[in-house]
């Protein structure tokens, strides 16, 4: 079963025989929920409920030639599910009303027509003291509520880690990756070329790659940046833990205050936000200025840059500041 937003009849049909919606109710809207790029996604209405209904395919949705796996979206459920019973993360995130293995299919709560967070990167946006103490207090407790769990074995996620650690540790550093640099701004391949051509760097990024590779001991969302949450009449909201694994907790804090960086949030903000973490989990503050870096670097000079509105010295100083992480 592919979904389908041309093909209402089987898509309601498939819906009845998993007994997600009612065989008196018909579908009134079919409609994309908002950007995404890995998987199809749809928002289905009916006269008496709305459910968001996500499907992944073995590549990303939008570059059909990437290869990806396919068990993605189980994973993601099975995530969901392991979250439900503790309130702290459950109430930050939509519910899960049903998981379909067999075609990689997970059906989640609307949480309405919220936008997700990435309007951030743009000039004078600010997160929020209340949103920032909301997304902090989520990371630290789920990183301290799975460190005394056992583990879930499907939830090392071990496949969308191999390809994540390739887009992170390996492609931006690549001397010819096959992706000009200079499409997406001019004078951005040059840039990049002093870091791909940094033997000491690399040998670095190996190494935290290696640590990124190798199980740690929590469960971390995997991709915690604006994308990822939704901001709704209830405050933010995290979605998306498709590339949820066990690793270092230091992984999701350090993505967190890399995109802060990428953002341009105040310093004030980063120091709030490992401040409000540390009241609740402590951490390895040079690792997670190490994964911060990377997260840097990767989302500037990797195979998909964030569109971001920085000129080229201002990216510049972003990835001199990255490196001094590693010396
Ligand atoms: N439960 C939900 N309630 C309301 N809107 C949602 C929900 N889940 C997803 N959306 C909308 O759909 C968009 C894409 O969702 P999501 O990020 O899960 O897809 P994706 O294909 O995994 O994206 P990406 O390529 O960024 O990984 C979100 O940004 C949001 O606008
Ligand atoms: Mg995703």
């Amino acid at each position: 079963m592919l979904l389908n937003a041309q093909e209402p009849q089987l898509l309601r049909d498939y819906l009845v025989r998993r007994g997600w919606i009612d065989e008196s109710e018909s579908i009134t809207t079919l409609e994309k929920p908002g950007e995404g790029n890995m998987n199809y996604i749809l928002r289905i209405s009916t006269p008496i409920r709305s459910l968001i209904v996500k499907q992944a395919r073995g590549y990303v949705e939008k570059y059909p030639t990437i290869v990806a796996p396919a068990e993605r979206a189980i994973i993601e459920g099975h995530f969901y599910e392991a979250v439900q019973d503790v309130p702290m993360l459950a109430e930050q995130m939509p519910h899960l009303l049903g998981l379909d293995p067999e075609n990689n299919i997970l059906v989640l709560e609307d949480l309405g027509r919220a936008r997700d967070y990435t309007n951030l990167y743009q000039p004078g946006q600010l997160l929020g003291d209340d949103e920032q103490v909301v997304l902090t207090e989520y990371l630290a407790n789920l990183h301290h509520h799975f460190a005394v769990v056992t583990p879930t074995p499907v939830l090392r996620n071990k496949a969308m880690r191999a390809l994540n650690h390739e887009h992170l540790f390996v492609y931006p550093f690549q001397i010819d990756n096959r992706f000009d640099l200079d499409t997406v701004q001019p004078g951005l391949q040059e840039l990049a070329m002093s870091y791909k051509t940094d033997s000491a760097l690399k040998t670095a990024i190996q190494r935290l790659g290696d640590v990124y590779l190798a199980d740690g001991p929590t469960l971390l969302h995997g991709d915690y940046y604006p994308g990822s949450w939704l901001r709704t009449d209830a405050g933010p909201k995290i979605i998306d833990p498709e590339c949820c694994f066990y690793g270092p907790p230091e992984y999701d804090l350090g993505v967190f205050v890399a995109h802060l960086q990428l953002a341009n949030q105040p310093e004030s903000t980063r120091k709030r936000v490992l401040t409000v973490y540390r009241e609740t989990a402590s951490f390895d503050e040079k690792l997670c200025q190490q994964f911060s870096a990377v997260e840097i670097m990767r989302r500037l000079i990797g195979l998909a840059p964030l569109p971001l509105p920085l000129s080229l010295d201002q990216k510049a100083q972003l990835l001199t500041d990255a490196r001094k992480a590693f010396v």
